[in-house]
């Protein structure tokens, strides 16, 4: 034997011995014994198994960061693109992931034939329908979770005008055309949970009051609804907003619905070359233990997820010019304070 080959078999035999001792702790670990699933997007990177591998050691929970959305699973009437979710499936699978499904009803990322396809509301009605019957159905007992709407409401609480609700519309007033997306997600899939998801609707706000509303009118009359989606893309203002974030995951629990925070990320201000400062970089960190930590105190609030889990790949950079940096991992892979702090808030105890 070599002496380099020694020193590998020594340091993997070292490396073995230590882990037995004191066995690495993943997020996924600590979730695990919390009984909370702990989520990333998937950004469809296949080819990167060093992003791969990571994602499967630290998460227990994944979601197609674009790949299960309208347009991209649906481009054409008659023609699905079912490889990258199949894909998706199969290695949430091997990695003993739960997937979470992302999205039936949203005014993006909708193909031409629906925005631009001159549909009655009855047929608009029927595509939507068997949109979510085909889908919900193939992944049944495989998506153990639907965002069946998402964004429907403005933030001033007023419902958005999209394709579903107008232009023209699946031909029902108000809430009416997300009832009856639920009550079709139902019939798909009768074992999956049910959410409606937004963003800026973490805390009390005009936007969440109408979700609350809504949800409760909806619990009231059997719609089956499962829980409320936080998205939670937010800034490092969002430190002051914590107590109202806590009250508005209180008030959704209270009502019997589960809480998935869905979206979360934190941008900072990065300069030309991305890099952030110290110190947002700690605040940033903070952020996040804050809130996994409310998320942990009810018992209802099962899921928490962020928007992907590297620098490398965030939406962010492109969305928001001037911020980036918002995710756990930097570019090279490497953990931040961020992430430490999450396994922290995952490891405290009750
Ligand atoms: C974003 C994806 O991250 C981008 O890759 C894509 O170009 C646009 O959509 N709220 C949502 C997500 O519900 O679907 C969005 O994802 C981010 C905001």
């Amino acid at each position: 034997m070599t002496r380099s080959k020694i020193i590998l078999c020594r340091s993997a035999a070292l490396i073995a011995v230590l882990s037995s001792v004191a066995p690495a702790q993943t997020l996924r670990e600590l979730a695990q014994k919390r009984g909370v699933l702990i989520g990333t997007a998937h950004s469809g990177r296949t080819s990167d198994t060093e992003y791969l591998d990571l994602m499967g050691r630290e998460f227990n929970q994944v979601e197609a960061e674009n790949a299960t959305k309208f347009g991209p699973i649906h481009p054409a009437e008659d023609s699905y693109n079912f490889a990258p979710v199949d894909t998706m499936v199969e290695y949430a699978a091997a990695h003993k992931m739960r997937v979470r499904g992302h999205v039936f009803v949203w005014h993006n990322q909708n193909p031409k034939w629906i925005t631009d396809g001159g549909l009655s509301p009855e047929q608009l009605a029927a595509a939507l329908q068997k949109h979510i019957a085909t889908v919900g159905g193939r992944y049944r007992g495989k998506i153990f979770a639907w965002d069946v709407v998402n964004e429907a409401f403005l933030d001033n609480g007023s419902l958005r005008d999209t394709v579903w609700l107008n232009k023209p519309g699946i031909g029902l007033n108000g809430t009416k055309y997300m009832e009856k997306s639920f009550r079709w997600a139902r019939e798909a899939d009768p074992d999956a949970k049910l959410f409606y998801n937004d963003y800026s609707a973490e805390g009390v706000n005009a936007k969440s009051d109408a979700i609350y509303e809504m949800a409760k009118d909806f619990k009231k009359r059997g719609v089956p609804i499962d829980g409320i989606g936080l998205q939670a893309h937010l800034r490092l203002s969002a430190a002051g907003n914590l107590a109202s974030i806590e009250a508005n995951i209180k008030r959704i629990t209270e009502l019997g619905l589960q809480v998935h925070i869905t979206e979360l990320d934190v941008r900072i201000p990065v300069d030309a070359s991305g890099k952030a400062s110290e110190s947002d970089i700690e605040a940033q960190a903070k952020l996040y233990g804050a809130v996994a930590s409310i998320c942990l105190k009810y018992p209802l609030c099962t899921s928490i997820q962020t928007w992907g889990f590297t620098d490398k790949y965030s939406w962010i950079p492109r969305t928001y010019p001037g911020f980036g940096a918002a995710l756990l991992l930097d570019r090279a892979f490497q953990p931040k304070p961020a992430y430490k702090a999450l396994l922290d808030a995952l490891a405290a105890t009750k």
